[in-house]
């Protein structure tokens, strides 16, 4: 079969590397891609918006499937205007990618099926919000409604900065998907994330994977889009998955479903672990990015007739099979990240590190110029790393990292603490 990718991170690269070891496929092209996924797949100088331009590459390429892997052309109706043109597509639809891209419409789906969440209102007028959240007090969280790459959330610790960002955010910080605003309750815990395969209908469930959205070392700085990130992921045990699939995913998919509107592609929840148990922060309509590297690496089975039987509502006949060992990313972004940074910095060494055993480098943000492979994005390699435990996963992932020679780079040395000190008292108790 002739596949196209869309996206240009981490994630289309480690979904393609994946796919280019599936026999059905003949032919694997990436839209836009990058220095990395250039050596798996073709890339198509067609960006991941540009919909006449996809739409007319397909039709040329005869594409028999699309994978749309980032939020924003779901959010925008990609795959919806593929299928109108009969070129099947991995994703969900404009209406079903809401769960993502509108806070306030996900609120009252929890609140209609009695998914746990914080309690919450909404508003669009910043005079009402500001009422509201002097009434309610601190800590408070303040969310732009719409997508706004991750830094739409302000967790307000005092009354002030809650004032401060609903100003911002009504002010027009955020543009369009700022026009509405949820106010929800601080919530308190453990965050970890759980990924399902949906087809509409039925919700397979991917192994577990957390990352570290912190841009440095101990949980701190600024939020980014993930630093880091590990599989599996111990602080969701068996009985945890069993409890979200019945209480979040299962009654999300139904009432998808009856909607008129299921959903169809990847599920992936944010969710607070809280001392009366998991809450939703979010759902996104997408693999998480870095998160979806470690789980193609601990992924046995073929991804592409998962993905088509995903879109055909055929899963109920699925089975992903998982390998045993751990996998760990490290993320390698371009110092001032999450902020500004400079573009076109030039990194050495990769070359020499391709093939290294239980080792693989994603890109997420490169391209190739002359020989050379320059950082043209914020999160630049994906260094990822399997290994018996999350520990040893860790250990050569960093024996990798060091060997880069990027001076205008930076990373998290701790990625994985939380799932290796788990490992160390569970060693501690045998
Ligand atoms: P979101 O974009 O909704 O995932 O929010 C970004 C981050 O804000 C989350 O990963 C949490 O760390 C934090 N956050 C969001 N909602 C809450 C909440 N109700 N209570 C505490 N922290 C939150
Ligand atoms: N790693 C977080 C995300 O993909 O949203």
């Amino acid at each position: 079969m002739k596949i196209l990718v869309i996206g240009s991170g981490g994630r289309e690269h480690a979904l393609c590397w994946k796919l280019a070891k599936s026999p059905l496929v003949t032919k694997l092209y990436c839209a836009p891609g990058n220095g990395g996924i250039a050596e798996v797949a073709e890339c198509v100088d067609v960006k991941a918006l540009d919909f006449d331009g996809i739409l007319a590459f397909c039709r040329a390429a005869a594409i028999q499937f699309v994978v749309v892997a980032p939020d924003d052309p779901l959010a925008l109706g990609l795959v919806d205007l593929l299928e109108a043109d009969g070129i099947a597509a991995f994703g969900p639809s404009a209406a079903a990618a809401k769960l993502e891209s509108s806070k306030g419409f996900t609120k009252e789906l929890c609140t209609e099926n009695n998914i746990p969440t914080a309690s919450y209102a909404r508003f669009s007028d910043a005079v009402a919000a500001r009422a509201y959240v002097t009434r309610e007090g601190a800590p408070i969280v303040i969310k732009a409604d719409g997508l706004a790459a991750g830094k739409g959330v302000i967790v307000a610790m005092e009354l002030d900065e809650a004032l401060a960002a609903i100003d911002d955010i009504f002010g027009g910080r955020f543009g369009a998907a700022g026009a509405e605003v949820v106010i929800e309750a601080y919530l308190e815990g453990e965050e970890a994330s759980f990924f399902a395969l949906c087809d509409g209908e039925t919700a397979i469930e991917l192994a577990t994977a957390q990352d570290h959205k912190r841009a440095f070392d101990h949980d701190e700085g600024p939020n980014t889009g993930g630093m880091g990130a590990y599989s599996p992921a111990p602080v969701l045990d068996e009985a945890t998955r069993a409890l979200i699939m019945a209480r979040f995913i299962n009654p999300t998919l139904a009432a998808m479903k009856r909607r008129g509107t299921p959903f169809k592609g990847i599920l992936y929840l944010g969710l607070m672990m809280t001392k009366t148990g998991p809450q939703l922060i979010e759902y996104n309509a997408r693999f998480g990015d870095p998160e979806c590297q470690v789980l193609m690496m601990r992924l046995k089975s073929d991804l592409l007739p998962a993905l088509i039987a995903a879109r055909d509502g055929t899963l109920k006949d699925v089975k992903l099979e998982w390998s045993a060992d751990a996998a760990l990313t490290v993320v390698m972004a371009t110092k001032g990240y999450p902020g500004d940074y400079p573009r076109n910095t030039e990194i050495r060494g990769l070359d020499a590190l391709s093939d290294r055993a239980n080792v693989t480098i994603f890109h997420a943000g490169t391209k190739r110029e002359g020989g050379r492979t320059l950082a043209t994005g914020g999160r630049v390699l994906n260094v990822t790393a399997t290994g018996k435990t999350v520990a040893e996963a860790r250990d050569r992932a960093y024996a990798t990292v060091e060997k880069i020679d990027w001076p205008e780079g930076f990373y998290r040395t701790d990625i994985g603490w939380r799932a290796i000190e788990r490992e160390t008292k569970a060693l501690a108790r045998t």
